[in-house]
């Protein structure tokens, strides 16, 4: 079967009728449905996944390192989402973990917003972005370690070193997401990403307007965003990143029950 085959496949009947475009290499998955969305080529919602991306992106202007043969690289175009619920990246990494759990076994553990982590290393990352015509949202997750281990710049980045079928689990993502998409409202979600987003009750480090603080995580806000109480009294985080006060995250983690 060939790949955006083996792609409708998995993503069951429900979804049968959404566009898949498997490519072999691009610059950015995320890039191209932008252009083709803008441009009025394609509509919400549309797949589109590569085996290796040449200009990967994450968030904060970072590159994603995509190499061939060792991540799945995708982006879902849904359509413009309602407002109530906890915000499309939030859908995203439960769609993520739940897919990567029926198709590995492997139960990752959510850092807020938008990492999975696995034994201590980052394994996918998720990079939503807004245009008029609807929601990109790219995930991309490391199957296996490249040759000669990833770049000093990916930093936690490591890999579930897994033989999972790329294209199978492009497919149980995508279903995941777009039931998501169709209820951000019902409460499971937000619940499901409490249960797995490993920083309650940690100390973690941010900026706000500029000034470092250091707070404690109470939880995560109906809308999704990170709830901390400083100095300053309780403040709710809506973007950027936290960083773990005194342990790394590896250590953390080792001590979850996995
Ligand atoms: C992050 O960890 O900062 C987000 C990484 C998102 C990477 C994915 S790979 C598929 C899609 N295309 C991109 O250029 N980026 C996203």
């Amino acid at each position: 079967m060939e790949g955006e085959e083996r792609i409708r496949e998995a993503m069951g009947p429900r979804w049968r009728h959404v566009p898949v475009k498997a490519l072999k290499e691009t610059d950015s998955t995320n890039l191209r449905l932008k252009e083709a969305a803008r441009a009025g080529r394609i509509s919400p919602p549309f797949l589109l996944t590569a085996d290796c991306q040449t200009a990967g992106r994450g968030r904060l202007g970072r590159q994603f390192v995509s190499p061939a043969g060792t991540g799945l690289y995708m982006s879902l175009l849904l359509p413009p989402i309602k407002d109530q619920g906890p915000g499309v990246t939030i859908l995203a990494a439960v769609a993520v973990c739940r897919a990567l759990e029926e198709e590995t076994g492997v139960r990752p553990w959510i850092k807020w917003v938008n990492d999975l982590f696995v034994q201590g290393k980052k394994v996918c990352g998720i990079l939503a972005e807004g245009i008029s015509e609807g929601i990109i949202v790219g995930i991309g997750v490391n199957l296996r370690t490249p040759p000669g281990g990833f770049p000093p710049e990916a930093g936690l980045a490591g890999a579930l070193d897994t033989e999972a079928d790329r294209f199978s689990l492009a497919g149980r993502i995508a279903a995941h997401l777009l039931s998501a998409a169709e209820t951000p409202e019902d409460a499971a979600w937000l619940n499901e990403y409490r249960e797995r987003m490993f920083l309650t009750g940690q100390r973690v480090r941010y900026t706000v307007n500029g000034a470092e603080k250091e707070g404690l995580v109470r939880g995560v806000a109906p809308d999704g965003g990170l709830l901390v109480s400083d100095e300053e009294g309780e403040r709710t985080l809506k973007s950027g990143e936290v960083t773990l006060g005194s342990q790394s995250v590896g250590d953390l983690l080792y001590k979850q029950p996995q």
